[in-house]
């Protein structure tokens, strides 16, 4: 038996990932058990967890595998301060502490990390090999185009190539500084939500704007050439140099300062999403094109940052020249712990891969689970009032009917998801048929943004008829953003109404889901992979004839998605959830003999606004 532990850390959401003989075992984010967003720590707890898992000590593992190479990474920063200095010099030094404290003596940290009981070897995969690594070793194909779009790792910012059998080849790539993902992060940063966190919400706000700035950045400020590759004109831009993204240059182009973060979003703002937004679709279905013709492959792999930008992903599937897209989950740094783990197992070690059918990631469920009687122990500690249901059937019957009657339910099942989505089991649910249901979730429970859209699940065998996803594919892992099927619009007027105007329209048959542009980030659910979260569906459906209901994380604002019953009992009682499902046990909010003593302010209060 080889077991390889796979680590990332110390850049930003750190991750561990356990792989026994080439079957993922478990990967989690370090972020879930300190709960601290986006942690980047060195993940002890996660590592801990993987080990726990897979019932191994320390010293039971074979190899450890390690994200990126921090020689060649220091090097870049080194010689990017050399080439900017004495600009760089403020950077630099806030750089420098952390460098030689940890990232140099990686080895020795890791090795205490484990308690000083592992002694083998410690491999360096490359960054964006582990991107690539990640994305196509779990896919469910036996050879595909890879394609990893992403910020910075040592010194490829992008990064294609191909998959076949058990091995990558990655045959080009993208130098820093010339970066889509730090592009986007640019903006990001200018808009005034926070790099490496915010992206998602740039995005979000896209369809409120008019991309009016899209061709003067396009003619000004990035080349995009008819390969996807880019060249940044870095007179914007000051992450080589500074310490924030853009330059004044910058501000001059769009009339004004960043905007100052938690300050209103006007239409500028709007209006900038939607134009970096729409360069960012241009380079993907580019670089999509591109790589199709040199690599001659139907199907594709995607991995890095930039994959989490699902509109662009739903783009290239519907527009761009593969049959089928396939996204790793973890797209982002924490992924990488699980590519790591991989390339050693299948590269290095020659393993033979036969492509995993639906595919290899396993529903992406690879977390820690909580047994009933913890839970049940868990509740009875806090003296709170529950129903245990002994069976399922009546379990999901009387859940569904209480989302149709517009209650919000924290619903917590099974094994955490991997990646940034809630995927059913760690979510907050709510029936996308209603009205309201969009401005009380991101007002009275989540308390983000009034802008923020929600994404839906659908019963994967009924997705067609209400999402145009193209391809013959479905998405279980919320990666994909589809047009709302035409016979569910509803026809509305709305050309006069501007920024959050638009949404004020009923727009669907299922408004709570769908963006003022008419699309929505889709997650299908099917039997095989979402278990009860789908017999929950089929119930609800039965109930009112609807497949689709709202799926958003189990969190507020700022905090990271719920792992234990505990987090999300306090989740549940600060917030104005109606009800808590954990497994097979159900609390009413109105029952609770103590809620009134948790406090939503202080509760708030723990975590950062992100
Ligand atoms: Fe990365």
């Amino acid at each position: 038996m080889t077991r390889i532990l796979g680590i990332s850390a110390f850049y930003h959401d750190s991750a561990a990932a356990l792989v026994v003989d080439g079957e993922i075992v478990a990967a989690a984010q370090e972020e879930r058990f300190t709960r601290k967003k986006h942690d980047f720590n060195f993940p002890v707890n996660a590592i801990r967890y993987c080990l726990e898992e897979g019932r191994i000590q320390p010293e039971d593992l074979d190899l450890v595998g390690f994200y990126d190479k921090p020689f060649t990474k220091f090097e870049r920063l080194l010689e990017t301060y050399l080439a900017f200095a004495p600009a760089g010099f403020p950077s630099f030094l806030k750089a420098m502490p952390l460098w030689l404290k940890q990232k140099l003596y990686l080895p020795r940290l890791i090795r205490q990390g484990l308690d000083g009981r592992y002694r083998k070897r410690v491999v360096f995969t490359e960054h964006h090999e582990s991107h690539a690594a990640s994305a196509f070793f779990p896919s469910p194909y036996d050879e595909a185009a890879i394609l990893t779009l992403d910020g910075v790792g040592e010194w490829a910012t992008a990064s294609f190539g191909h998959g076949r059998g058990n091995r990558i080849t990655l045959t080009h790539e993208m130098h820093f500084p010339h970066s889509v993902g730090l592009l986007y992060s640019a903006f990001t940063y200018f808009t005034g939500f926070k790099v490496n966190s915010g992206e998602y919400k740039l995005m979000g706000l896209a369809p409120y704007g008019e991309p009016r700035w899209a061709d003067a950045i396009l003619e000004k400020m990035v080349d995009v050439k008819p390969d996807g590759s880019i060249r940044l004109d870095l007179s914007y831009f000051n992450y080589c140099q500074g310490l924030t993204m853009t330059s004044k240059k910058f501000e001059r182009f769009f009339g004004g300062p960043p905007r100052k973060p938690e300050s209103p979003v006007t239409q500028r703002e709007m209006d900038i999403a939607a134009s970096i937004q729409q360069v960012t679709e241009e380079i993907m279905l580019r670089a999509g094109r591109h790589v199709h013709e040199r690599t001659g492959m139907k199907n594709l792999c995607l991995a890095g940052g930039v994959a989490l930008n699902c509109v662009g992903n739903g783009r290239l599937l519907r527009e761009g020249p593969f049959d089928s897209v396939w996204i790793q989950p973890a797209a982002g740094d924490a992924g990488g712990a699980l590519g790591a783990a991989l390339f050693i197992w299948y590269q290095l070690l020659g393993n033979e891969r036969i492509a995993g059918k639906p595919d290899g990631q396993r529903a992406s469920l690879l977390g820690p689970r909580f047994s009933e009687e913890q839970i049940r122990a868990f509740l009875d500690g806090k003296g709170a009032k529950y129903r245990h249901f002994d069976d399922e059937d009546a379990l999901c019957e009387h859940v569904a009917g209480m989302i149709a009657s517009e209650k919000v339910i924290g619903w917590l099942q099974g094994r955490m998801e991997f990646g940034p989505r809630a995927l059913g089991n760690r979510s907050i649910l709510g029936d996308a048929r209603s009205r309201k249901m969009q401005s009380v979730m991101n007002l009275k429970i989540k308390f983000r943004e009034s802008f923020r859209p929600f994404a839906p699940i659908v019963l994967a065998e009924r997705m067609g008829e209400y999402f145009t996803l193209g391809g013959h594919q479905d998405s279980p892992y919320m990666l994909l953003v589809a047009p709302v099927a035409e016979s569910k619009r509803m026809a509305v007027r709305d050309g006069n109404l501007r920024g959050l105007d638009k949404l004020k329209v009923v727009r669907s048959e299922v408004p709570a889901i769908t963006h003022v542009d008419h699309s929505a980030r889709l997650q299908t659910v099917d039997e095989h992979r979402h278990g009860r979260t789908y017999r929950l569906m089929k119930a609800f459906e039965r109930q009112t004839g609807c497949p689709v209901m709202i799926n958003t994380s189990f969190n507020v604002r700022g905090e990271p998605i719920v792992c234990s019953p505990e987090h999300a009992y306090r989740c549940f009682m600060a917030t104005n959830m109606d009800v808590l499902v954990l497994e097979r046990f159900v609390l009413l909010k109105d029952e609770q003999p103590n809620a009134e003593k948790h406090e939503l302010d202080e509760y708030l209060a723990q975590f950062a606004l992100d």
